[in-house]
């Protein structure tokens, strides 16, 4: 049978110029990004702030078509659903450690007609996903605290991805922070095949070439083992 899995880059712009916001975002695209992941931040869940749903819809009345997926780091996840589905976001990701409901907040997102991402900070046992990863599209696992781009990758991480290859082998597994040529084949050996690269992609001459290596070493993981 045919492997479902596909490897997918999704470039954060958090450390690139915010001002060209839709250009940065457009060029990434252009370069054979295959998704978007907007990075949000509220000040509060993380000591940092970004932007919020009024950016997203912006950007997204400019870019019609690519697949955004919100990072939300955010205190309050289930605040902002509608918004974000109204500013046209595909996939919600959120973290679960502020959530007290989680399948709660899967099912909102669903009925908003998003997909829905849990994510996990590098403390937070990777076992938590059991009760509700019948209801999540995606897992990720953060390779880095949340809040910052240009944070050094933490491999111990790798455990926690190999174990949800293992029990869900056609589940999407997410890595975000640290990732770029250095870091991928570890990532890409545990068994992740969404990859969020934010310094690694948008600090290079050459972004394009870099999505398109980390892209063909995590497929041929995949061919190779899973
Ligand atoms: C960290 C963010 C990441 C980050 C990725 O809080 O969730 O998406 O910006 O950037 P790099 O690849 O530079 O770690
Ligand atoms: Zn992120």
């Amino acid at each position: 049978m045919a492997n479902k899995l596909v490897a997918k880059i999704g470039p954060s712009i958090l450390n690139s110029d915010l001002s060209q916001l839709y250009e940065e975002s457009q060029n990434l695209l252009d370069n054979g990004a295959d998704y978007l992941h907007l990075d949000v931040m509220d000040g509060h869940f993380v000591p940092n702030l970004t932007f919020g749903h009024p950016i997203v819809k912006c950007l997204r009345r400019k870019i019609k078509d690519a697949f955004f997926e919100t990072h939300m780091m955010v205190s309050k996840p289930e605040q902002w659903i509608e918004n974000m589905a109204d500013a046209g976001v595909n996939q919600y990701t959120f973290h679960v450690e502020p959530v007290e409901d989680v399948p709660l907040v899967c099912r909102k997102v669903q009925e908003a007609g998003m997909k829905v991402g849990v994510a996990l900070k590098p403390g937070t046992p990777v076992e938590v996903v059991v009760d509700y990863i019948n209801m999540a599209d995606m897992v990720l696992v953060m390779t880095v605290e949340p809040g910052f781009g240009g944070q050094k990758f933490i491999e111990p991480m790798m455990k926690k991805v190999a174990w949800l290859r293992t029990n869900y082998p056609s589940l999407d597994i997410e890595v975000d922070g640290g990732v770029g040529p250095s870091t991928i084949h570890a990532c890409a050996q545990a068994g992740a095949n969404m990859i969020v690269s934010g310094t690694a992609v948008t600090g290079s001459d050459n972004p394009g070439k870099v999505i398109s290596s980390m892209k063909d070493i995590v497929n041929s993981e995949i061919i190779k083992n899973f």
